[in-house]
Formats: structure tokens, C-alpha cells, sequence
């Protein structure tokens, strides 16, 4: 099962609050609004109904009319949505000529206190506004005053309209802030990752400084551990070294007696056992050092780890004419020195040993990698068999001393170091075998 990771769960949060807080927003200023507008729109009407009243009067013959035309323009033109209307309980009396032919329902003035209500219009619901009077003659007239809502719903629509636009705008900048201020605010969390990715790959040996109050306390404990790790790592060096140290003195011992009688069969035995004995002493020493070497990694460079090895190889391999030759830029890689070389020597062992005359050693850097190659002329080795080699003990050829250790070594401590050794026949087409191991490049190269 995946956790959501904290980008994903703050920006989670932050588009849930923008958008209920957007809402919330939108809806309550459209209502506040709508109610202003209404007020405005009541207001408005109460005084035409005023007005109205104020303007009529009644003639000799007890009939109603105005003394000038209401003050508004809008009641004298058809359509515009604005009405007024005097009428008593037997009929209209007179109308604005916005009304035409139609008229408004008189009984919705009721009363001598002006009252207001939502009904339906000439041209759609409106809001009505009304109220009657006494004539002098004792007959009620009913006086009202109309407007069509769609207006106010007009002004409402078009309010919402821009008020979205606008919360559109101010969502975008809101979501646009938000994503600068997690950027902001994790960018220590990648370092953090950075920071212990290259203590894993060498290049730092602590977490370095400054890291915000959260996290500085967790830097701290990563590099107490690391201090702790690297005194542990010393002090098994210390002790596998002289461990060794004070076997192989007696190996040593043991073997030059075993040579004196190596011609009694005995003593071949005797000898073929202390360099097995010794061999075992490598491996297991190697393992040691892999385990080891899961700490702080001191750098290694090229070519000038070849030098002794090459010098070395050449004499060993003195009686057979075998051409070392190194080509490569100078590199620094991520792996103890003392690793590298054990890693080399066995790689050049065994080419030296199956060439028929050269070994090219080349080595390139790319994408913060080296890769080394170790190509000799030999037989090659038969694709079947290539992984199986890397098994303690495995060897295909018996004839060729050896212990079937060399390989085994070599990966332990090539994966200790994060890297990978493989074997593969030469790319070339040529017979023979390419061994390619692969590091980490060092902090300074
Ligand atoms: N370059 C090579 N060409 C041909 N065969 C090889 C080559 N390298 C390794 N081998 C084969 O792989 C086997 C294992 O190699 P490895 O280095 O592990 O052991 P070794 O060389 O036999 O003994 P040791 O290295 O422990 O002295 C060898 O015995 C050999 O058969
Ligand atoms: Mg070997």
C-alpha cells in the first residue's frame, strides 16, 4: 500500500478549503447582494406608489386624473417592465401607458397601508406594490404600482456573472500561491533526501548544516548514527586486520617449510593447503571489509590505483610476455581504496592468467558513474557459464591454479560500494573475456 505524499496531501487540503471557501463566498455576496438590490428596488417603487397617489385627482364627475404624468419615463413606454394603475371595485380607471391593453389585479391593493407582493405581471412575475384610498364620493380606489422582476433578476444575473469571473481569478491566484508556498516550504525535504543520498553514495560524510528547527533535530540524530557507524567500522578494521595480520605471519612461516618439501607429496599437499588456507584468509577478509564498507566511503582514483597493481601483474605474469596496457581520464570513485585494489587485482589475475598476450584496461566516466573495463585475448568463457562463476568455489578449468574465490571477492566488495561487476565475452568479436565493473564517480570528479 502507497501513502499519499505530503504535496499531494496539502494540495488536497488546499484545493478542498479554496473551494469551499470560493463557495461560501460566492454564495453569501450574491445573496447580500440580491437583498441589497431588492431594497433598493422596494424603495423605489414605494415612493412611485407615493408619488402616484399624490398626483391624483378626482374630477367633477368623481373620476380620477393626474395632475402631470408620473416624474418617471419609464412608466409612458410599452415594454419598458414599469406600471401604475387607479382603479375602484367596478372597474379601471385609468393606467400607464406602459400597461396598454392589460391591467393589474386590483385586489392586490387591499388595504390603506401600503403593501407589497411578488405576483404574477403582464409580461411575467412581478413585484407588486399597492394600496387603497377613500374618494370623497366613499367609493375605494385601488392604487398600485408594478415593476417586472426580470430586472432584478437581470442585475442579480449579471451581478453573479462577474462575481465569477472574479472568484475564478482569485481561485487561480490562491492555488497558484499555495503551490509556491509548498514548494517553498518542502524544499528542505529534498535537500534532506539530496543530502542522505549522498552520504549513501560517498560524497558527504555528514548531513551538513543549516536545516530548519523541524528537521535539524533528525540531521542531527542521521549524523550522530553516522558517527557511531563510522567508529564501529573502524574498530572491526582494526581487529580483521590484525586478525590477519597475525594468521598470514604464520601462514607465511608455514608455507616457506611446506615449499622446502614440496617435492614429497606431503608436502605438496601441505603447500597446496596453506595457499588455499591463505585464499579462504583473503575472502573472508574481503567479506569483512564489504560489511565494512557500508560506512563512509574514502575515494578512489584513476589511473593512479593501477600503477602498483600493473607493476605487480607484470612480474607475476613475467615468464608468459602478457601486454597490460590503461587508457582513461583521471577519475575519482566512490570506493575505498583498499576495496578497489583487491577488486583489480583480482580482475587483472584473472586476465593475466587467461590471456594469450594483452589485457586492455580502459575506464570512461558518464552520469556520475565510471565504468571500468578489463578485456583480455583469452579462450572466453561460454555464455551459459558467465553468472556461475561469481559462486564461491566455481571454476571451469582445473588445469589453471586458483581457488574459484577471485570473482566472488570482487562482486562482494563492487556491490558494497553500490556498484556492479559482470563478465561478458569481448565486444569485439574477438576470443576472449570483458569483465565490467561499475561505481559511483567520487565527490570531486
Ligand atoms: N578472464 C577469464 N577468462 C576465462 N575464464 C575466466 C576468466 N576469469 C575467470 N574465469 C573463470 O572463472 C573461474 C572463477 O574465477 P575466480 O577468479 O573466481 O577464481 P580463480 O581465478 O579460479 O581462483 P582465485 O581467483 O580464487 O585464485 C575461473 O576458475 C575461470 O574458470
Ligand atoms: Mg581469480
Amino acid at each position: 500500500m502507497t501513502t499519499l505524499g505530503l504535496r499531494a496531501r496539502f494540495s488536497l487540503a488546499m484545493l478542498a478549503w479554496v473551494t469551499l471557501g470560493l463557495l461560501a463566498v460566492g454564495l453569501s455576496a450574491s445573496a447580500l447582494f440580491r437583498s441589497h438590490v431588492e431594497q433598493v428596488f422596494h424603495a423605489e417603487l414605494e415612493e412611485h406608489l407615493v408619488e402616484l397617489i399624490g398626483l391624483t385627482e378626482i374630477d367633477a364627475g368623481g373620476r380620477p386624473r393626474l395632475a402631470r404624468p408620473v416624474s418617471d419615463p419609464r412608466f409612458g413606454a410599452r415594454g419598458s417592465g414599469y406600471y401604475w394603475q387607479i382603479s375602484h371595485d367596478d372597474g379601471l380607471l385609468l393606467r400607464s401607458p406602459s400597461l396598454g391593453t392589460a391591467s393589474l389585479d386590483d385586489r392586490l391593493a387591499h388595504s390603506e397601508g401600503i403593501t407589497h407582493i411578488r405576483a404574477p405581471g403582464p409580461a411575467g412575475p412581478a413585484m407588486v406594490y399597492g394600496m387603497t384610498r377613500r374618494s370623497t364620493g366613499g367609493e375605494t380606489l385601488h392604487f398600485l404600482v408594478a415593476t417586472d422582476t426580470r430586472h432584478l433578476e437581470g442585475l442579480v444575473a449579471d451581478f453573479r456573472r462577474d462575481l465569477l469571473v472574479w472568484l475564478a481569478a482569485l481561485a487561480a491566484a490562491l492555488i497558484l500561491g499555495a503551490a509556491l508556498a509548498l514548494q517553498l516550504a518542502t524544499r528542505p525535504l529534498d535537500r534532506l533526501g539530496a543530502a542522505v543520498a549522498a552520504v549513501r553514495a560517498g560524497n558527504a560524510r555528514r548531513m551538513g548544516k543549516p536545516w530548519p528547527s523541524e528537521i535539524a533535530p533528525l540531521a542531527a540524530d542521521l549524523d550522530r548514527l553516522l558517527d557511531s557507524r563510522e567508529a564501529m567500522v573502524a574498530a572491526a578494521r582494526i581487529e580483521s586486520g590484525n586478525l590477519a595480520h597475525g594468521l598470514r605471519t604464520s601462514l607465511a612461516v608455514l608455507t616457506d617449510e611446506a615449499e622446502t618439501l614440496a617435492d614429497q607429496p606431503a608436502g605438496a599437499t601441505l603447500l597446496a593447503e596453506c595457499r588455499r588456507i591463505a585464499r579462504q584468509l583473503d575472502w573472508h577478509l574481503a567479506r569483512a571489509r564489504a560489511a565494512a564498507g557500508q560506512g563512509p566511503v574514502r575515494n578512489s582514483s584513476l589511473p593512479a590505483a593501477l600503477a602498483p597493481l600493473l607493476s605487480a601483474m607484470t612480474r607475476l605474469h613475467q615468464g608468459r610476455d602478457i601486454r597490460f596496457t590503461a587508457n582513461g581520464p583521471e577519475a575519482s570513485l566512490a570506493i575505498d581504496p583498499e576495496a578497489f585494489a583487491e577488486i583489480l587485482s583480482n580482475l587483472l589475475d584473472n586476465a593475466g592468467k587467461w590471456a594469450s598476450a594483452e589485457v586492455d584496461i580502459d575506464w570512461q566516466t558518464s552520469a556520475g558513474r565510471v565504468t571500468l573495463q578489463v578485456t583480455d585475448d583469452g579462450p572466453g568463457i561460454q555464455e551459459g557459464a558467465l553468472e556461475r562463476l561469481f559462486v564461491p568455489g566455481v571454476r571451469l578449468d582445473e588445469q589453471v591454479p586458483g581457488h574459484g574465490l577471485g570473482l566472488a571477492i570482487a562482486r562482494d566488495l563492487a556491490e558494497a560500494a553500490h556498484g556492479t561487476l559482470v563478465l561478458a565475452p569481448r565486444a569485439d568479436g574477438r576470443s576472449g573475456t570483458t569483465a565490467m565493473l561499475t561505481l559511483h564517480a567520487g565527490a570531486n570528479s
